[in-house]
């Protein structure tokens, strides 16, 4: 079940997804984390590290798997998915790097390196908590519109629309984008225990429109979540004002 809950202001959904992984990380310290990159959930990031330094949230124990990472860039590139965690988590909260993973961008055989990755995760146990952003295309991690609900971790290629929204994290510059990325697949991202997604802003909202009240299709990638049997979407005020029930 896919249960939709609304609140006033980007900071207050921050806090409630926090709540969902300090809950988690209390009750089971070596939690296997699904994390994200994108803006949406800093705002929940800065939230866990705020717990970590004066409330003693730990994440000693902690795994993380990330859900994408862009192909051709440097290992050092501040713009890697997994060095953008490092810098805005998990280095913050005291989860050894050793134990945040990327998908496999370098191997000679991707398609091997992907199969294994999705080993890597089974091995851990599973994800028990996966936040996930929602593109403006409706895509989650990278999961372009067509991707098919039974796909798993692969290579992709980027639409035109995502290299521009994701520009301002290349200095504005979208023939600095990346074209293509490894990502794990959406039947992936469905074996996570429980899933969180986070919509804020008003251009999230025709997406979010067309996620809660359009048909279930594979032109709306995140439209898998509905049947999941643990998502919580959270949304903003300015998110949700394209809903006809609200
Ligand atoms: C990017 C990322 C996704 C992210 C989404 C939304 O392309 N690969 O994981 O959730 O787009 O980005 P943002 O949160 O910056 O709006």
């Amino acid at each position: 079940m896919m249960a939709v809950r609304v609140l006033p202001t980007a900071q207050e959904v921050a806090v409630a997804a926090a709540d969902l992984f300090d809950e988690l990380l209390r009750r089971q310290p070596d939690a296997v984390l699904g994390l994200a990159t994108g803006s949406t959930p800093l705002g929940m990031y800065d939230e866990l590290i705020r717990r970590h330094d004066q409330e003693g949230l730990s994440f000693a124990e902690a795994r993380a798997f990330l859900l994408d990472e862009y192909v051709g860039l440097p290992r050092e590139h501040p713009g890697r998915y997994r060095n953008v965690i490092l810098r805005q988590l998990t280095d913050r909260v005291g989860l050894p790097a050793h134990r945040v993973h990327a998908p496999p961008v370098e191997s000679p055989d991707l398609a091997a390196a992907c199969v294994t990755y999705e080993g890597k995760i089974a091995d851990a146990g599973g994800v028990d908590l996966q936040v996930l952003g929602l593109g403006t295309d409706g895509h989650i991690a990278f999961n372009m519109p067509g991707s098919e609900f039974t796909s798993r971790t692969r290579l992709t290629t980027l639409t035109e629309q995502t290299v521009l929204d994701n520009a301002r994290f290349f200095g504005g510059d979208a023939t600095l984008v990346p074209r293509e990325a490894v990502t794990q697949g959406l039947a992936t991202i469905m074996q996570a225990r429980s899933i969180v997604l986070i919509v804020t802003g008003a251009g999230k909202a025709a997406a979010l429109h067309s996620l809660v009240e359009g048909p279930l299709s594979e032109q709306m990638p995140a439209s898998v979540l509905r049947d999941h049997p643990r998502t919580t979407v959270l949304v903003d005020q300015v998110a949700v004002q394209l809903l006809s029930l609200r």
